[in-house]
């Protein structure tokens, strides 16, 4: 009988010990970083801003051009770089898209992204606007 309590004791103080390990802030921040240049924020200006920045114009978010019209590159309109990696609010493609009119009219031009869409463009600068 004896033997079966510790059995259970044991059993009982794994089960904890992996729960606690499942949780916390480290998790969190992997989750985070799990944000892809190709596969999430890419299919975004497809759907919601390439009919009216095309690969002809000025600033062209058309896939495997939209990289670099963006990071590190200066705004035609604006005195500021289109993408600074790791600062979004210094960014002129976050602030059009956040609804704060720092620069001008919100993107997409008459309408607005959902709150996941535009978290989305935000943790991928403040990863460091990977090219991933
Ligand atoms: C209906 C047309 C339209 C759509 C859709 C649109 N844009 Fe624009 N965009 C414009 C126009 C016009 C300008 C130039 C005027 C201005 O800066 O507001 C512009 C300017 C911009 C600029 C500033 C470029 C610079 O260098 O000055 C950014 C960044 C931008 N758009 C991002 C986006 C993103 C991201 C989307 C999709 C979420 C989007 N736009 C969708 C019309 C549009």
């Amino acid at each position: 009988m004896k033997k079966n309590y510790l059995i259970l004791f044991v059993l009982t103080s794994l089960v904890f010990f992996n729960c606690s390990k499942d949780k916390g802030p480290v998790d969190d921040q992997q989750t985070a970083e799990n944000i892809s240049f190709t596969n999430d924020v890419q299919p975004v200006f497809d759907q919601y801003c390439i009919s009216c920045h095309p690969a002809s114009g000025d600033l062209d978010l058309t896939a495997s051009h939209s990289y670099n019209q963006l990071v590190n590159v200066n705004a035609s309109g604006y005195q500021a770089k289109r993408v600074v990696p790791g600062d979004p609010e210094n960014s002129v493609l976050y602030k059009k898209i956040d609804g704060s009119g720092t620069f001008g009219s919100n993107m997409p031009l008459g309408g607005s992204l959902s709150a996941a869409q535009i978290l989305l463009i935000k943790q991928w600068i403040e990863e460091g606007a990977p090219n991933n």
